[in-house]
This record gives C-alpha cells, structure tokens and sequence, in this order.
C-alpha cells in the first residue's frame, strides 16, 4: 500500500516531485535575532531532503507579519543569503522546497517589530502571544485599501526574493487564522469596502495575493494553503465562509497553481457548514493537485490516496521526529514517535 506514496509527482510543469510525501511547514522559532536561518537550520532542513517537497516553516514578508520569537524573514539580503544556504543544501541532497509566505495579520506584536498592528477589520483576537504569555493581543488597523495594495506588492517582492533565495517555489499560507484567513472569514472581517460583505469581496484579497505572486513567479511556482473550516485563531465558521470558499475555489479552478494544501491539524475534524471534513469538501470542489495533512500517520496518506481523497499527504510532527523519515519508510522500519519537548531543539 505504502508504495504508492514513492511514486513520483508532476506538481508543474516546472517542477515534479520523487515521491508524494511532503514535509509540512513547521514554525520551530530558531532563526537569530535579525530573523536570517542559521547553520543549525540548514542542517535540519538538509536532513529531511528525502521529502518530495519540504514546505519551508512560515517565512513572514515584512516586519509588521511577525507575531512569534525568532521566525525567519525573507525580506532582508541576509535573509535571502540565510536561505541560499538551507536550499543549496537540499538540492545538494536531491530535494526540493518551497517557501511559505506568511503574514499574521491581528496575530502581531508590536513587540516584534515596534509599529501598527493590521488586519482585516478592527476586531482584536483575546489571549495572548504563545511563549510570552506577558503580550495580549492587540485590536489591530484595518488596511486601506492603498496600504492592501502594498501588502499584495510585498508579498509578490517575498515571492521573488525567495526565487533568488533558490526555493523552487512558494507557498502562501492563507490557512490557520493569519491574515489572509482574516480576510475569508467573515467573522473577522466586517469591512464594508470591496474586500468584505459578499463571498467575492472577501475572496478578493487572497486573490490578488495569489494573482501578484503568480504572475512574478509564476503560477506553476505559487501554491496555496488554506483552512475552510475555522479552527484556530479565529470564531467558529458558519454558512457565509461556505460561500466565500465555494467563490475562491472556483475562482482557483481557472488558475494553475502548482497546488492547494489544506491547514488544518487533524483532519477527522468535521464542520457541519462545509458537510463534513474539511479536505472532502476541497476534494469536492478543487480541481487541480490536492495536498491532504491533518494527523496522518503514512499509511493513512496512503490510503487517502488510493482512495482518492487527496493526491500527496504532508507530514508535520512525525518529520520532527523523524529526519529520515522517508528511508525508514522505504525500509519498513518502526518511526519515532513525536513528543513535545522534541520541540525544543532542531534535530
Ligand atoms: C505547525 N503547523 C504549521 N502550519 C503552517 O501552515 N505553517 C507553520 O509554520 C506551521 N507551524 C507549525 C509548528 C508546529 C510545531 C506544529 C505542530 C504545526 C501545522 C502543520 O503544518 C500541520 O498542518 C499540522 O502539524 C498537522 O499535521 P501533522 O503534524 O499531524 O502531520
């Protein structure tokens, strides 16, 4: 059954993968201070080189994107150099990566980076910032339109950095309550303009994100991860976010991204507004390559994909505790299991 996950993959016409098994993006908060991946990085992200695609952790495309310790950038030429170093050591290895663009929108600080925090609408997140629990959130600016029209600039000028950077790829990440999750769901976003109010309004922004960033790039270079059903960071969903996503993944239909990866971290989750399970429901409705995740073990992925439910499985925490989780695969042998002070250091 599991040999199905070693076959290769044609994501694009720019790039194919070895095998249908890919790391998922895993924020590990180990950048240094001026948020450049450093040489322990490279190291683990050489180790996981047997991956068909190793999605790199979330990368944020602009100071005000920053709402945890330590993340990396790839807005700065050191960050870009910082990178250069994790890619060159994966291709070396036979591996591919992409890079995943990421802006948190309400979920900033301005301890991170001493400005505004924006969003969608001002409507502030309660709580407080996961490993400093002394920052509460803050009610953030809603964007104008002209400073949205930045956001889209930044993250189309991210894309091409990582380009140069030698990623094979992006990954915008409109999953997980961040900022272009703010914008699809209507619980926060209550804006009045023409990025808020109706499905096709709400859709624009990750749109245009998706269009900016395609047409730098490329669409067979741009991906996209998102989360239909609200489950973090964010209200409860309910009808009105069915129909923004049923809009987008029409609107998705007529591009050709490389793929769509659901954010989601166990997908037996069910959601009465989406009819059930978040990945049958882009399964449904998405036409291009579909990337299921969501506490996996592999040979569930496997399953998934004889089955058809997806066609590639992304795997989070087994790759945490498994950097040769690929051969041990191969080889039939037991994996380690994760555990959560395995986060504490990259190995
Ligand atoms: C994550 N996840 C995540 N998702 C994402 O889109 N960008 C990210 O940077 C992160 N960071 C992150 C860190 C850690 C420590 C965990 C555990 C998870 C979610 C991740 O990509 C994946 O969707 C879930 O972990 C579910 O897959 P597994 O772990 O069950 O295979």
């Amino acid at each position: 059954m599991q040999d199905i996950l070693f076959t290769p993959y044609p994501l694009s016409d720019d790039v194919e993968l070895k095998n249908r098994i890919m790391m998922a993006p895993l924020t590990r908060c180990m950048a240094s201070d001026e948020l450049v991946p450093t040489q322990a990085m490279v190291e683990y992200y050489e180790r996981r080189a047997d991956a068909g695609l190793i999605i790199s952790e979330a990368t944020i495309i602009r100071p005000d994107a920053q709402g945890y310790p330590n993340v990396p950038g790839i807005f700065t030429q050191a960050q870009i150099e910082g990178w250069r170093k994790v890619t060159d050591a994966v291709h070396a290895k036979g591996g591919k990566m992409f890079c995943q663009l990421w802006h948190v929108g309400r979920v900033a600080h301005p301890h991170f980076f001493g400005g505004e925090v924006v969003g969608a609408s001002a409507i502030g997140l309660q709580g407080t910032v996961p490993r400093m629990r002394e920052l509460t959130y803050q009610v953030p600016k809603a964007l104008s339109t002209e400073e949205i029209a930045q956001v889209v600039a930044d993250y189309a000028k991210a894309a091409e950095n990582a380009i140069e950077a030698g990623f094979d790829g992006v990954e915008i990440h409109g999953a997980n309550g961040y900022l272009i999750d703010q914008f699809l769901h209507h619980s926060a976003n209550q804006r009045t303009d023409e990025y808020g109010g109706t499905a096709q309004n709400r859709a624009r922004f990750a749109l245009e994100v998706v269009d900016a960033v395609s047409q730098r790039i490329g669409a067979g270079r741009t991906a996209l991860r998102v989360s239909p059903g609200a489950y973090f960071l964010l209200e409860p969903g309910d009808e009105q976010d069915t129909h923004t996503f049923d809009y987008l993944l029409n609107e998705l239909n007529k591009r050709t991204l490389a793929y769509l990866h659901l954010g989601i971290f166990d997908d037996a989750m069910e959601f009465d507004y989406l009819g059930g399970k978040a990945s049958a429901y882009l399964r449904e409705r998405y036409q291009g390559h579909l990337v299921g995740v969501g506490s996996y073990t592999p040979e569930q992925g496997a399953q998934a994909i004889a089955d058809k439910r997806f066609d590639i499985v992304a795997i989070g925490r087994p790759f945490i505790a498994n950097p040769d989780l690929v051969s041990k695969l191969k080889a039939g042998q037991q994996l380690t299991a994760y555990s959560e002070e395995m986060l504490q250091q990259l190995y």
